[in-house]
This record gives structure tokens, C-alpha cells and sequence, in this order.
């Protein structure tokens, strides 16, 4: 059976740490030939500055091609409905794609965020499962309701600084952003600090901003099986004391999904949730982290993006690093670590 990367939820602590670990290898020896002759078909549906360049290049270091498609714009757009007359804008069906895509290249990558009109529907993540099915090469996810690379570069950028990890607390907090925001990021960051036994505590203004009971309870059901808390808060204060790390993202209401204008009235009240400098002297001396784009002032201020503690740049070069080994592991290369 073919091995995807979707999501952390089907793999392992110790896949994961094997990975983590080939990354810190590669972050030292960065150039390496294991990918001769292999190449990856980068689709983005959606933008991208980190992804897009961190895949691009680790996969010409390693000595492959990456061959980068942006459908709807410089590729056809595509169909993800399964048995429906495609009369509408989409010029061809994920069938086709897949399978036209396996036959030239080795790995198959996707980035594609919901749709933002029915949280129902996009909770399924049909998109990435579409391609997955008729893929025959693996397949990564670049982002759709999780992003499992950032994960791989936050958990990288954790265990370099807090070295144990284990009932380390981590804080995800909730930030303010004029728009409502994709939850994935938020989704992962509670994946992967409960895969690795952190306590993890969830900050957010309300009820409203829960994320999806799928992401809470695999983060509990996680953290219990380290014996490690999960813990859930709308306090400022008493999320922020005695924080180890603290990461931040701003994502909409679900709720309210589909439904800007009443998100907004929701949102506009927490503004306040603004990571600053004196919510992070609340901390165990926290270092902080943000997977980027980030707005200045808005989510963070200059002074905690400025700081020494801030490693949002360490994470953003951590994916060129994770996303390495990921695609080595997945076309069954070792690294040769012997010096
Ligand atoms: N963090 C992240 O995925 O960045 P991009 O959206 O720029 O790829």
C-alpha cells in the first residue's frame, strides 16, 4: 500500500522522531543526492511563500526536480465532486489529474484550504482524500484542515529549545486577524504537542472558538496517553502562567463559518488576545512561535516578534529541513550519517 503524508494522526511518535531526527542531520548537511531522478508535483490551490519555496529547494538539494502547478491559473481547474456533470468552471477531474500526475512524477504534494462556506463539508477533507485515493505515488499535504509539515518544523523548533518535552506546558492561544482564518494550523498545533506528550493548554476568547470536537478529543485522548494535560481556558492570565512555549494563530468561529459579517461581531471583541510582552513575562521564560505569515501589531507585537525569544524564523527554516527527510522517507532513502 502506498504510504501518504495527510496528517500526524496516522503516524507514529517514533516515525515522527525518526523524521525529526534525519531533519537535524540534514540541517547540518544540507546538500545530499539521494532524490537523483525522483521529482514531486507541487499543487497549490491556494498561496504560498514558505511552502511553495522551502519544497522547491529542499528537493533540488537532494538532487530531484519539483515542478510547481497552480490550478485555476497556470493549470486547469480542478473537479474534487465525485459523479457530478462538470459544467461548471473546473476543466478536469481529480481523477485525471492523479492519475495523469503518477505517471510523470514520484510524489505528489497539495495544498488546499477549504472552501469557508460549510464547515461540514470541508471538516471531511475531501480534497486531499480525493487525490490520495487515485494517486498511485505518495501523497503530502501542503495544508488543507491540518498542516502536518509546520507541525513537523514547530515540534523541530520545540525540542531544540526545551529539549525534554514531555509535560512541557505548551500554550496555543487564539489572536485577533481582521479575517476569519483556516483552523489548521491551530488543529496541527494541538496534534503534534499532544503526539509528544506536552501539556497542552488551549487559549481561546470563548466557546465559539473551540476548534472541531475531532481535533479536542484526539489532542486529550493524546495527552492522556502520556499522562499529560489538556486543558482548555478562556483566562488569559492563568493560560500564559507558567508557559514554556507559546504559540500563536488566529482562526474564525466555527459557528459562524460561512458567515463573515456575524464572525466579525464576534471577533472584533478580542482584539486584546494580542500576544505581547507582558503576557509572555507571565511565562517559565516561554520562547515564542507563530508558523507565518504573521501581521505586526495585530496578532503579536513588535516587541515579542523582535525578541530573543521569538523562533518563528527558526520554524519557517525548519520546513526546509522537515519536508527533506518527509520526502526522502517516503521514496524509501536512508541517510548515510556515518563520518
Ligand atoms: N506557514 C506556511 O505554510 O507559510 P506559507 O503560507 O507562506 O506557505
Amino acid at each position: 500500500m502506498k504510504k501518504h503524508f495527510l496528517s500526524t494522526e496516522d503516524w507514529s511518535q517514533q516515525a515522527l522522531q525518526d523524521l525529526l531526527n534525519d531533519a537535524s542531520y540534514l540541517k547540518q548537511h544540507p546538500l545530499q543526492n539521494h532524490l537523483a531522478g525522483k521529482s514531486i508535483a507541487l499543487l497549490f490551490l491556494n498561496p504560498s511563500m514558505r511552502t511553495r519555496t522551502s519544497f522547491e529547494l529542499g528537493m533540488q538539494q537532494l538532487g530531484g526536480m519539483a515542478i510547481v502547478l497552480q490550478p485555476g491559473q497556470d493549470a486547469w481547474g480542478i473537479e474534487f465532486e465525485p459523479g457530478v456533470v462538470m459544467d461548471g468552471a473546473p476543466e478536469e477531474h481529480i481523477k485525471e489529474v492523479a492519475g495523469v500526475l503518477s505517471s510523470y512524477v514520484d510524489m505528489i504534494a497539495i495544498r488546499a484550504f477549504p472552501a469557508f462556506q460549510d464547515w461540514s463539508v470541508d471538516r471531511l477533507d475531501h480534497k486531499i482524500k480525493g487525490l490520495a485515493a487515485h494517486a498511485s505515488v505518495p501523497v503530502i499535504n501542503m495544508e488543507t484542515i491540518v498542516h502536518p509539515c509546520q507541525e513537523l518544523a514547530l515540534m523541530m523548533t520545540i525540542q531544540k529549545h526545551l529539549k525534554t518535552v514531555k509535560r512541557k506546558k505548551f500554550l496555543l492561544t487564539w489572536t485577533y486577524h481582521p479575517k476569519p482564518l483556516n483552523t489548521a494550523v491551530a488543529n496541527s498545533g494541538l496534534l503534534i504537542s499532544s503526539k509528544f506528550g506536552m501539556d497542552v493548554t488551549l487559549l481561546c476568547p470563548n466557546e465559539h472558538y473551540l476548534l472541531d470536537a475531532h481535533y479536542l478529543a484526539a489532542a486529550k485522548a493524546q495527552c492522556e496517553a502520556h499522562a499529560a494535560t489538556f486543558t482548555v481556558t478562556h483566562d488569559i492570565e492563568a493560560a500564559y502562567t507558567g508557559a514554556d512555549f507559546v504559540y500563536a494563530k488566529s482562526w474564525g468561529a466555527l459557528p459562524f463559518y460561512g458567515n463573515v459579517q456575524a464572525e466579525f461581531e464576534q471577533r472584533k471583541n478580542y482584539q486584546h488576545f494580542i500576544v505581547d510582552g507582558s503576557k509572555m513575562a507571565m511565562t517559565n521564560q516561554a520562547k515564542f512561535s507563530h508558523c507565518l505569515p504573521l501581521r505586526r501589531n495585530i496578532k503579536a507585537t513588535d516587541e515579542v516578534m523582535d525578541a530573543d525569544y521569538c523562533v518563528a524564523l527558526e520554524e519557517a527554516e525548519n520546513r526546509l529541513h522537515v519536508q527533506k527527510a518527509l520526502m526522502m522517507h517516503l521514496m524509501g532513502q536512508q541517510l548515510k550519517t556515518e563520518e
